[in-house]
């Protein structure tokens, strides 16, 4: 394995190539999109619409996106969008939607595509993309499909957490781990319950799950797919129905405290910090969700023994399989499930390799194994391949 990548030096802070206001009229909504760079004339990213959401937090966002691409070695530059919705915004959710997509409708047509992020669906980004008139399959060098991108996305949903579990069977496997292990998870949403069920499928043992209400335990093993069913669209579990068997905890952090060999940090950012890790229990933590755990946390982690696998490296999945589509990388015209295998199996790859590397690099005593990775992919290089006239 290569142990002689570049250290980071003291890092000369790029701007983003763009930042825009979006103007929507009939909305009370602000609006933002960062492009972060553009590569071979692409950027691409999610649309995050909460109520605190703001333009430095985009920038943050679009960077990490850079970093994610250009970790599984996509030509293609990072972007996010943001809405801010007002208080009249709130009755119509598809006009919002739709002023977005009209407003955003240049740079999607430019070559930036904005897809899903917290607080956005797959409805909400097909009523953009119709506002806009924008269909991403039927841009010249883009895969050709053989299903709608609606269709493609609705099979393709658990693909950030397929990912992640990948990440961790990687990791089990190059620890020489065979036996089945304790799987806790923080966060039980769209990429939480997609870790449950591929970890569970691989016969391990998820002992706990956590959502906003708290956390629920079974030391001998939850029912995952019972779990999962008694769970709404925002990753909150119905209490009322859980098996007798289930304990339930609702201090802050309980998750943190329990027996696991691994914990999946899938929530939000900041759920390991400092003052958290000396109750870390896990061998293995995994950053599922962005910047799960503050850098300081992450050092601290490596420093007293676990082995830390960062949100950049393994959280890739969604972004990914865009990105082979959107580069035109993926083969064209496949039946869905063909394209569908051959999605996972490139992801799988480049996560696996990435944490193999991330491993090897912390292993030799790297401080910040990422930064040592991103510094050879060119990521952080200011070159840019501007979008054609
Ligand atoms: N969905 C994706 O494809 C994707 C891709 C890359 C990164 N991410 C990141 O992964 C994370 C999770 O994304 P998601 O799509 O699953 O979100 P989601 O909104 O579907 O689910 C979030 C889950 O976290 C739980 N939660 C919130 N606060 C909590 C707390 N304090 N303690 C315990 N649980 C808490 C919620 O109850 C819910 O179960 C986010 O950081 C997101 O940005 C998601």
């Amino acid at each position: 394995m290569n142990r002689t990548l570049p250290q980071r030096g003291p890092a000369k802070e790029i701007p983003p190539l763009l930042s825009t206001t979006l103007n929507m009229p009939g909305c009370d909504a602000r609006g933002w999109v960062v492009v972060d760079r553009v590569v071979d004339g692409l950027a691409m990213g999610g649309t995050r619409m909460t109520t605190a959401v703001t333009e430095p937090e985009l920038a943050g966002l679009a960077r990490a996106m850079t970093q994610k691409l250009a970790l599984v070695g996509l030509p293609i530059g990072g972007a996010k969008a943001g809405i801010r919705p007002g208080p009249a915004d709130a009755g119509d959710r598809p006009r919002l939607m739709r002023a977005f997509g009209r407003a955003a409708a240049p740079l999607l047509h430019g070559g930036v595509y904005l897809g899903c992020d917290q607080g956005t669906t797959y409805a909400d980004r097909q009523l953009a993309f119709e506002a806009a008139g924008y269909d991403i399959t039927r841009r010249t060098g883009t895969t050709r499909l053989t299903v709608g991108w609606s269709e493609l996305w609705n099979h393709m949903a658990d693909i950030t957490g397929f990912g992640v579990a990948v990440a961790v069977l990687g990791a089990l496997r190059a620890a020489g781990t065979r036996a089945p292990q304790r799987i806790v998870i923080q966060g039980f949403g769209t990429v939480g319950r997609a870790v449950a069920h591929h970890l569970a499928a691989r016969g391990h043992r998820v002992v706990a799950v956590a959502d906003v209400r708290g956390t629920v335990e079974d030391p001998r093993g939850l029912p995952v797919t019972e779990l999962i069913a008694l769970t709404d669209g925002d990753g909150t579990i119905d209490r009322t129905r859980l098996p007798a068997t289930v304990r339930m905890h609702g201090s802050e952090r309980a998750w943190l405290h329990l027996g696991a060999d691994v914990l999946v940090l899938a929530a939000s950012a900041g759920a390991v910090d400092e003052d958290a890790v000396p109750a870390a229990r896990a061998g293995t933590v995994v950053e599922g969700g962005n910047m799960s755990c503050t850098g300081p946390a992450r050092r601290l982690l490596r420093e007293s023994g676990h082995v830390v696998l960062p949100d950049v490296v393994v959280n890739v999945g969604g972004a990914a399989a865009t990105g082979c589509v959107l580069a035109g990388l993926a083969p064209s015209d496949l039946p869905l499930p063909r394209l569908s295998a051959w999605l996972r199996a490139w992801i799988s790859d480049r996560i696996t390799r990435n944490c193999e590397l991330v491993q090897e690099l912390a292993a030799s005593g790297s401080t910040d194994p990422v930064a040592q990775l991103l510094a050879s992919s060119g990521a952080l290089r200011p070159s840019v391949t501007a979008a054609g006239p």
